[in-house]
Protein backbone atom coordinates (compact mmCIF):
# COMPACT_ATOMS: atom_id res chain seq x y z
CA UNK A 1 0.00 0.00 0.00
CA UNK A 2 1.69 2.99 -1.34
CA UNK A 3 0.69 6.10 1.05
CA UNK A 4 0.17 9.37 -1.19
CA UNK A 5 3.18 11.98 -1.05
CA UNK A 6 2.46 15.24 -1.62
CA UNK A 7 5.75 17.87 -1.90
CA UNK A 8 6.11 21.35 -1.88
CA UNK A 9 9.32 22.95 -3.74
CA UNK A 10 9.77 26.29 -3.23
CA UNK A 11 13.12 26.56 -4.84
CA UNK A 12 14.66 30.05 -4.40
CA UNK A 13 11.71 31.73 -2.78
CA UNK A 14 10.98 33.05 0.49
CA UNK A 15 12.65 34.61 3.22
CA UNK A 16 12.92 33.26 6.99
CA UNK A 17 10.13 35.45 7.94
CA UNK A 18 7.87 34.30 4.82
CA UNK A 19 8.49 30.69 6.00
CA UNK A 20 7.33 31.32 9.68
CA UNK A 21 4.15 33.48 8.39
CA UNK A 22 3.68 30.19 6.29
CA UNK A 23 3.91 27.44 9.01
CA UNK A 24 1.80 30.01 11.62
CA UNK A 25 -0.94 29.54 8.62
CA UNK A 26 -0.39 26.11 8.13
CA UNK A 27 -0.85 25.32 11.60
CA UNK A 28 -4.24 27.34 11.73
CA UNK A 29 -5.68 24.40 9.41
CA UNK A 30 -6.34 21.29 10.64
CA UNK A 31 -6.66 18.47 8.20
CA UNK A 32 -7.38 15.28 9.02
CA UNK A 33 -5.24 13.23 6.16
CA UNK A 34 -3.20 10.72 5.93
CA UNK A 35 -0.93 11.71 3.34
CA UNK A 36 2.30 12.26 3.51
CA UNK A 37 3.65 16.23 2.84
CA UNK A 38 6.81 17.54 2.96
CA UNK A 39 7.90 20.98 1.77
CA UNK A 40 11.83 21.41 -0.13
CA UNK A 41 13.24 24.47 1.66
CA UNK A 42 15.97 27.26 0.56
CA UNK A 43 19.24 25.85 3.23
CA UNK A 44 18.51 28.96 5.34
CA UNK A 45 14.99 28.00 6.55
CA UNK A 46 15.88 24.42 6.97
CA UNK A 47 16.00 25.26 10.98
CA UNK A 48 13.22 27.47 11.12
CA UNK A 49 10.76 25.09 9.50
CA UNK A 50 12.12 21.86 11.65
CA UNK A 51 11.07 24.12 14.37
CA UNK A 52 8.09 25.69 12.86
CA UNK A 53 6.52 22.65 11.51
CA UNK A 54 6.61 20.93 14.08
CA UNK A 55 3.25 19.05 15.69
CA UNK A 56 1.89 19.92 12.03
CA UNK A 57 3.07 16.14 10.55
CA UNK A 58 5.35 18.47 7.57
CA UNK A 59 8.31 16.63 7.21
CA UNK A 60 11.22 19.15 5.81
CA UNK A 61 13.33 18.67 2.73
CA UNK A 62 16.67 20.02 1.13
CA UNK A 63 16.89 20.80 -2.26
CA UNK A 64 20.10 19.58 -3.23
CA UNK A 65 23.35 18.06 -0.93
CA UNK A 66 26.68 17.08 -2.34
CA UNK A 67 27.60 13.66 -2.17
CA UNK A 68 31.08 13.98 -0.40
CA UNK A 69 30.51 14.02 3.34
CA UNK A 70 33.20 16.80 3.96
CA UNK A 71 35.97 18.93 2.03
CA UNK A 72 37.23 21.78 -0.41
CA UNK A 73 33.57 22.22 -2.38
CA UNK A 74 32.94 25.60 -1.69
CA UNK A 75 29.35 26.73 -1.62
CA UNK A 76 27.95 23.22 -1.43
CA UNK A 77 26.28 21.56 1.61
CA UNK A 78 27.15 18.04 2.89
CA UNK A 79 24.92 15.04 4.38
CA UNK A 80 25.84 15.26 7.72
CA UNK A 81 25.12 19.03 7.32
CA UNK A 82 21.56 18.31 7.00
CA UNK A 83 21.10 15.50 8.99
CA UNK A 84 22.20 18.08 11.75
CA UNK A 85 19.37 19.96 10.97
CA UNK A 86 16.46 16.78 11.35
CA UNK A 87 16.25 17.07 7.46
CA UNK A 88 13.72 14.07 6.28
CA UNK A 89 14.44 14.49 2.84
CA UNK A 90 16.31 15.57 -0.49
CA UNK A 91 15.46 16.29 -4.05
CA UNK A 92 18.27 15.02 -6.36
CA UNK A 93 18.87 15.87 -9.76
CA UNK A 94 15.57 18.40 -10.55
CA UNK A 95 15.53 19.75 -14.28
CA UNK A 96 16.68 23.19 -13.22
CA UNK A 97 19.41 21.69 -11.53
CA UNK A 98 20.76 20.19 -14.36
CA UNK A 99 19.50 22.50 -16.80
CA UNK A 100 21.42 25.76 -15.26
CA UNK A 101 24.17 24.00 -12.32
CA UNK A 102 25.47 20.78 -14.68
CA UNK A 103 23.91 18.25 -12.64
CA UNK A 104 24.39 14.77 -14.43
CA UNK A 105 22.57 11.46 -14.43
CA UNK A 106 26.11 10.62 -12.80
CA UNK A 107 25.97 13.24 -10.18
CA UNK A 108 22.50 12.39 -9.37
CA UNK A 109 23.75 8.35 -8.68
CA UNK A 110 25.90 9.58 -6.36
CA UNK A 111 23.85 11.84 -4.66
CA UNK A 112 21.87 8.46 -4.74
CA UNK A 113 23.88 6.57 -3.05
CA UNK A 114 25.19 9.18 -0.62
CA UNK A 115 21.75 9.97 0.77
CA UNK A 116 21.10 6.25 0.67
CA UNK A 117 23.54 5.46 3.62
CA UNK A 118 22.39 7.96 5.40
CA UNK A 119 18.97 8.41 7.36
CA UNK A 120 17.54 11.24 4.59
CA UNK A 121 15.49 9.90 1.78
CA UNK A 122 16.55 10.57 -1.60
CA UNK A 123 13.84 12.57 -4.03
CA UNK A 124 14.84 12.23 -7.61
CA UNK A 125 13.53 14.32 -10.43
CA UNK A 126 13.41 12.77 -14.02
CA UNK A 127 11.38 14.56 -17.13
CA UNK A 128 12.15 15.41 -20.97
CA UNK A 129 12.12 18.41 -22.38
CA UNK A 130 9.32 20.06 -24.89
CA UNK A 131 11.69 18.36 -28.05
CA UNK A 132 12.53 15.19 -26.48
CA UNK A 133 8.78 14.44 -26.23
CA UNK A 134 7.90 15.85 -29.80
CA UNK A 135 10.37 13.73 -30.82
CA UNK A 136 9.26 10.45 -29.25
CA UNK A 137 11.93 10.54 -27.09
CA UNK A 138 10.65 10.50 -23.79
CA UNK A 139 9.99 7.54 -22.87
CA UNK A 140 13.84 6.52 -23.92
CA UNK A 141 14.84 9.16 -22.00
CA UNK A 142 13.21 8.85 -18.69
CA UNK A 143 14.26 5.53 -18.68
CA UNK A 144 17.82 5.95 -19.14
CA UNK A 145 17.91 8.92 -16.16
CA UNK A 146 15.75 6.79 -13.82
CA UNK A 147 18.33 3.26 -15.06
CA UNK A 148 21.17 5.37 -13.92
CA UNK A 149 20.04 6.73 -11.17
CA UNK A 150 19.52 3.47 -9.34
CA UNK A 151 22.29 2.28 -10.87
CA UNK A 152 24.36 -0.19 -8.36
CA UNK A 153 21.71 0.62 -5.68
CA UNK A 154 20.24 -2.85 -3.79
CA UNK A 155 16.49 -3.23 -3.80
CA UNK A 156 16.04 -2.88 0.45
CA UNK A 157 18.13 0.62 -0.05
CA UNK A 158 15.65 1.67 -3.05
CA UNK A 159 12.26 1.35 -1.92
CA UNK A 160 13.81 3.97 0.83
CA UNK A 161 13.62 6.49 -2.32
CA UNK A 162 10.76 8.68 -4.28
CA UNK A 163 10.64 9.79 -8.11
CA UNK A 164 9.26 12.50 -9.05
CA UNK A 165 8.43 12.37 -12.95
CA UNK A 166 8.19 16.11 -13.89
CA UNK A 167 8.58 16.83 -18.26
CA UNK A 168 10.14 20.48 -18.01
CA UNK A 169 7.68 21.81 -20.72
CA UNK A 170 5.03 21.44 -17.81
CA UNK A 171 7.24 23.02 -15.13
CA UNK A 172 6.09 26.84 -14.45
CA UNK A 173 4.12 26.97 -17.37
CA UNK A 174 0.59 26.32 -16.49
CA UNK A 175 0.80 23.70 -19.22
CA UNK A 176 0.30 19.86 -17.19
CA UNK A 177 0.80 16.91 -19.10
CA UNK A 178 -2.70 15.31 -18.82
CA UNK A 179 -3.52 13.15 -16.36
CA UNK A 180 -2.75 9.99 -18.86
CA UNK A 181 0.22 11.04 -20.16
CA UNK A 182 1.32 11.52 -16.72
CA UNK A 183 -0.21 7.63 -15.77
CA UNK A 184 1.49 6.61 -18.49
CA UNK A 185 4.75 7.92 -17.97
CA UNK A 186 4.43 6.86 -14.11
CA UNK A 187 3.65 2.83 -15.61
CA UNK A 188 6.90 3.21 -17.54
CA UNK A 189 8.85 3.97 -14.58
CA UNK A 190 6.92 1.51 -12.41
CA UNK A 191 8.36 -1.03 -15.43
CA UNK A 192 11.93 -0.13 -15.74
CA UNK A 193 12.12 -0.78 -11.26
CA UNK A 194 10.49 -3.65 -12.12
CA UNK A 195 13.09 -4.61 -14.35
CA UNK A 196 15.77 -3.54 -12.40
CA UNK A 197 14.40 -5.42 -9.77
CA UNK A 198 11.00 -7.09 -9.35
CA UNK A 199 7.26 -6.25 -9.21
CA UNK A 200 7.24 -6.34 -5.21
CA UNK A 201 10.12 -3.82 -4.93
CA UNK A 202 8.96 -1.16 -7.88
CA UNK A 203 5.09 -1.60 -6.43
CA UNK A 204 6.19 0.08 -2.95
CA UNK A 205 8.27 2.86 -4.37
CA UNK A 206 6.35 6.24 -4.57
CA UNK A 207 6.35 8.09 -7.96
CA UNK A 208 4.94 11.73 -8.09
CA UNK A 209 3.84 13.98 -11.42
CA UNK A 210 5.22 17.23 -10.87
CA UNK A 211 4.67 20.24 -13.56
CA UNK A 212 2.01 23.23 -12.59
CA UNK A 213 -0.34 20.97 -10.00
CA UNK A 214 -2.80 23.33 -8.55
CA UNK A 215 -5.60 22.65 -6.31
CA UNK A 216 -8.10 23.06 -9.09
CA UNK A 217 -6.41 19.66 -11.20
CA UNK A 218 -4.66 17.78 -8.34
CA UNK A 219 -7.90 15.58 -7.57
CA UNK A 220 -7.73 14.22 -10.87
CA UNK A 221 -4.07 13.43 -11.24
CA UNK A 222 -3.79 12.10 -7.89
CA UNK A 223 -6.61 9.67 -9.27
CA UNK A 224 -4.49 8.15 -11.95
CA UNK A 225 -3.86 4.53 -11.18
CA UNK A 226 0.25 4.99 -11.59
CA UNK A 227 0.22 8.30 -9.37
CA UNK A 228 0.96 8.33 -6.26
CA UNK A 229 1.77 12.06 -5.18
CA UNK A 230 2.45 15.68 -6.52
CA UNK A 231 5.53 17.51 -6.45
CA UNK A 232 4.38 21.35 -6.43
CA UNK A 233 6.42 24.33 -7.01
CA UNK A 234 4.34 27.50 -7.32
CA UNK A 235 1.24 26.63 -5.27
CA UNK A 236 3.14 25.77 -2.49
CA UNK A 237 4.09 28.96 -1.90
CA UNK A 238 0.68 29.31 -0.35
CA UNK A 239 -0.66 28.01 2.51
CA UNK A 240 -3.99 27.70 1.25
CA UNK A 241 -3.03 26.00 -2.20
CA UNK A 242 -0.60 24.13 -0.65
CA UNK A 243 -3.22 22.40 1.92
CA UNK A 244 -5.92 22.54 -0.66
CA UNK A 245 -3.39 19.62 -2.66
CA UNK A 246 -2.60 17.89 0.49
CA UNK A 247 -6.22 17.54 1.14
CA UNK A 248 -7.08 16.79 -2.57
P1 LIG B 1 5.45 24.22 -10.83
O1 LIG B 1 4.45 23.51 -9.96
O2 LIG B 1 5.62 25.67 -10.47
O3 LIG B 1 5.17 23.99 -12.28
O4 LIG B 1 6.89 23.56 -10.53
C1 LIG B 1 7.03 22.20 -10.61
C2 LIG B 1 8.36 21.84 -10.05
O5 LIG B 1 9.39 22.04 -10.69
C3 LIG B 1 8.41 21.25 -8.70
O6 LIG B 1 9.67 20.71 -8.45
Amino acid sequence: MRIPFIAGNWKMNKTMAEARLFARDIKEMYLDTDVRAAIFAPYTQLLVLKEALKNTGIALGAQNVHYEMSGAYTGEISIPMLSELGVDYCLIGHSERRQYFGETDQTVNLKMKALLDSEIKPLVCVGEDLGQRESGQALALVEKQVRAAFDGIAAEKAVRATIAYEPIWAIGTGRTATPEQANEMCACIRGVLSSLYDEETADEIIIQYGGSVTPENATQIMNMEEIDGALVGGASLDPVKFMQIVDF
